[in-house]
């Protein structure tokens, strides 16, 4: 994680960092700096512990000068989250932004130190400005000796640096790590992404794996890892700069909530053919008959979303899925059959552990798939097949459309599989095709039900502890609320597949802990029923999500009850997710958290 950012150009470069480390702050809020370069040409920095706001107090304070700078919002891995640890560092005539991990730091800051070298800060970065300095200091000049220490690094980076007396150069490097070229008019950029770009740039170009580039204004020159100059497509950036902003909504949460429904709808209008109202998805480069087994790695919301995505292929495909969090699944090493698909979710196509399992699976010869939202992202252009979803910029650090917008697609792929595989007749394709068709209208229909969500949340703020409960299709919809519950509102929650409760986490209730429940009508809510009667027993506060026929019957069980559209049953994870997740909002903005940037979190985890 982290955000970086670089431009070199004719403008003041600090009030275009701040911008740009405003943008990208999702992706860590421990700290964050901007390093200048002077008329004199000397290096200048501003850092801040904590959110930007405390490093746009100290620029208030202490302008920087100069047209050449880098910036950085931190996620800290390395050191506290104090100001010393805070990027840019520096050494000598070099000052360098990181965002990553450098793996073997502890062995060149030994070699470093033997060197006489002194390291002021905890952090791993640290290394990278010393090493760049050792070499300036052996007489090389900054782009030789920026490339002799790239060489050097292991571990994960995307790295910026500047020069002291070198007004108009920027040299950035990625390996691991995102990093993108912006192009403006007679200035150059960098930055973490397409977002942190947007407002200054219409064109942009994503470094490769173990690329490394020189910018100066109005130019770029991209070497590989080997030394040799290459050329890297330049793309029209996606996200325009006006689409990131609140739009009167208090959080991007609450207006990413709001956006489910079009998130829905955009996703689904991308892959289904309008004229046949049949589901259309690109062609695959493997023939869906003849897949042995699906493999789903995911972190986060994106793995419940696989979770979902399992019952939907193993039921409609009837095809053998394996899942797991990518963090597991990369250490595994689970035998992969010949011909197999590999499916991968991630919102960012960024995340390091899912990426990583991209790489050994599709070194295991398996097909790979990612379903995204940044198509452009590492796991995008090292996929066979790009499933992309259409849930526009995701700010807030929980994720909340493109968690259902990732369903849609998977919905949607397990009808097309089934379709191919002969296992789902046409009536029952056209019926499900039209549920998941008409969902944009039901998932907006779900915001009538904002004050009984609000009720719900004024019982759930007051408790230490919650269970959420789910079953068969739903209880990945719990996993969800219980993730999204912890993640903002900072209070304990556990969910449970329904059936299990009674072999273990049934101790936990009594009268202070709330149990809620993801319970539509559909064929397992007889069993959910016994499952809530059985906490109720024990004193346990059953709140409920369900539609009217199961309010009817959840009532003298439920105490509160949010009563959804009715839907088929195969859609309903993607409706139910919706409030799940508004619930969690509502109960933080009762708890007085920081919704948008909850502590310790970052959106997108580019570490292991
Ligand atoms: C972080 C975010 C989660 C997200 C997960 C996976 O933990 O806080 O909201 O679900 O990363 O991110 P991805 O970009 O791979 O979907």
């Amino acid at each position: 994680m982290c955000g970086i950012c670089g431009i070199v150009g004719h403008q003041p470069a600090s009030p275009i960092a701040f911008e740009a480390l405003r943008r990208l702050e999702y992706r860590g809020y421990d700290s964050a700096g901007i390093a200048t370069l002077t008329a004199a040409g000397n290096i200048e920095r501003r850092r801040a512990a904590g959110k930007l706001d405390n490093l746009e107090y100290v620029l208030k304070e202490h302008p920087l000068p100069g047209t050449t700078g880098i910036g950085h919002t931190r996620w800290a891995t390395h050191g506290a989250p104090t100001e010393n640890n805070a990027h840019p560092h520096e050494a000598g005539r070099v000052a360098i932004v990181h965002n990553g991990i450098i793996e073997n730091f502890a062995t060149l800051k030994k070699e470093l130190e033997a060197k006489g070298r002194v390291f002021v800060t905890e952090t791993d970065s640290e290394t990278v400005a010393h090493l760049v300095d050792e070499y300036l200091g052996q007489g090389l000049a900054p782009r030789e000796a920026a490339f002799a220490a790239i060489k050097r690094l292991e571990g994960a980076y995307a790295i910026a640096m500047i020069f002291k007396d070198h007004e108009g150069l920027l040299i950035g490097a990625r390996h691991g790590a995102p990093l993108a070229v912006g192009y403006g008019n007679g200035e150059m950029f960098l930055g973490s992404d397409s977002i942190a770009l947007a407002p200054m740039a219409r064109k942009m170009t994503y470094l490769e794996d173990g690329d490394w580039c020189e910018l100066t204004p109005g130019h770029v020159t991209i070497f590989d890892m080997t030394g040799a100059e290459v050329s890297r497509p330049v793309q029209d950036l996606t996200f325009m700069a006006g689409q990131v902003g609140k739009d009167g909504y208090r959080h991007y949460m609450e207006k990413e909530l709001h956006e489910h429904p079009v998130a829905i709808g955009q996703t689904l209008k991308r892959i289904t053919d309008p004229a046949s109202k049949r589901i259309a998805l690109p062609e695959m480069p493997f023939d869906p008959a003849q897949v042995p087994r699906i493999t789903i790695t995911a972190c986060g919301s994106a793995y419940y979303a696989g979770m979902v995505g399992r019952y939907w292929l193993e039921s409609l495909a009837r095809i053998p899925v394996e899942i797991d969090v990518a963090s597991e699944m990369r250490y595994r090493e689970p035998p992969q059959p010949d011909k197999g698909v590999a499916l991968l979710i991630s919102q960012s196509g960024e995340t390091a552990d899912t990426l990583g399992v991209l790489r050994s699976l599709k070194k295991a010869g398996q097909s790979i798939v990612s379903v995204l939202n940044v198509e452009h992202s590492t796991m995008g252009r090292e996929s066979d097949l790009v499933l992309g979803m259409d849930a526009g910029p995701e700010i807030s650090v929980a994720s909340t459309k493109a968690f259902t917008a990732q369903l849609s697609v998977l919905a949607a792929l397990a009808i097309d599989f089934a379709r191919a595989r002969g296992t789902m007749d046409q009536a029952r394709e056209e019926r499900l095709t039209a549920s998941l068709l008409d969902l944009p209208s039901r998932a907006a229909e779900v915001f009538t039900r904002t004050k009984d969500i609000q009720a719900m949340a004024a019982v759930v703020a007051q408790a230490r502890d919650v269970l959420y409960l789910g079953r068969g299709i739903c209880t990945p919809i719990a996993f969800e609320g219980a993730l999204k519950l912890k993640e903002i509102s900072y209070i304990h929650a556990e969910a449970y597949a329904a059936g299990e409760l009674k072999h273990g986490p049934i101790s936990l209730i009594d009268q202070t802990v709330p149990v809620v429940a993801i319970a539509p009508s559909t064929i397992l809510f007889d069993k959910t029923l016994s499952n809530l009667q059985e906490a109720k027993a024990r004193g346990g506060r059953i709140l409920a999500f369900t539609d009217a026929e199961g309010a009817k019957r959840l009532e003298g069980v439920a105490e509160q009850v949010v009563i959804m559209p009715d839907v088929d049953a195969f859609v309903a994870p993607i409706l139910y997710a919706i409030p799940v997740q508004m619930l969690a909002y509502e109960v933080a903005l009762l708890k007085g958290t920081d919704v948008d940037q909850p502590r310790n979190l970052a959106k997108s985890v580019t570490v292991e």
